[in-house]
């Protein structure tokens, strides 16, 4: 299977959104990084950004929702309604994570769980089994253009065994400093969908950005 892309409109110009968009409609997934200045340490945007995005994605570009806000569930509802397709929650802001995951699938959305690069990696075993993705941040999340986290890699090794193991068709994401640098590692560790904002939307812009992540794929 290709390893699936997932530019990260957090590091594209607001100004010209639709633009920024359109430029990587080849992209399978579009994520989106919501966040509320008490998950983490920094506000991003919400809900008519994401619908914007929806307006502006590709049919059939998955609109991948990252929600970094605390007790996830209170907008579950909106999001879903605003145009996510997919909506991933951390397991570190909610105590009923099941509910969540239950709350999302009931949305008619995919539901994904991640987690921070300090969490233990068994707290997301419990739920497993019923995730459409699992997300292993690369990152402290909160900011784009941070650097890599090299345990990471190890991480991603160990969620791919789970899922393996438990015949889950569960799609592997890593969101955090990945670029060309690193992406075909990431891949050969078992993730199946790569977030990429700054080495996306860097100097010369998304179209230019996404090829030359495919091309470190040997895929350009
Ligand atoms: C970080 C976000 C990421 C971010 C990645 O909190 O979850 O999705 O946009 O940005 P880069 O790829 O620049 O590290
Ligand atoms: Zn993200």
């Amino acid at each position: 299977m290709p390893v699936k892309l997932a530019p990260s409109i957090l590091a594209c110009d607001f100004t010209r959104l639709g633009d920024e968009v359109s430029a990587v409609h080849e992209a399978e997934y579009l994520h989106v990084d919501v966040m509320d200045g008490m998950f983490v340490p920094n506000i991003s945007f919400g809900l008519p950004i994401l619908a914007a995005t929806r307006r502006a994605a590709a049919p059939g570009q998955i609109i991948d929702v990252h929600l970094m806000i605390q007790q996830p569930e209170r907008y579950l509802a909106d999001f879903a309604a605003a145009g996510a397709d997919s909506i991933t929650v951390h397991v570190e802001a909610t105590a009923h994570l099941h509910r969540a995951i239950q709350m999302i699938h009931g949305l008619g959305c995919r539901a994904g769980v991640v987690l921070n690069p300090g969490t233990a990696l068994e707290t997301l075993r419990p739920v497993l089994q019923g995730v459409d993705l699992v997300l292993v941040m690369s990152v402290n999340p909160g900011f784009g253009a941070q650097q890599f986290i090299p345990s990471a890699l190890e991480r991603v090794r160990t969620v791919r065994g789970w899922l393996d193991e438990l015949g889950s068709a569960a799609e592997l994401q890593v969101d955090g400093g990945v670029g060309p640098g690193n992406a075909q590692s990431l891949v050969d560790a078992g993730a199946s969908v790569l977030v990429a904002g700054s080495s996306v939307y860097g100097a010369d812009g998304g179209a230019a950005g996404l090829t030359r992540l495919r091309a470190s794929l040997g895929e350009a």
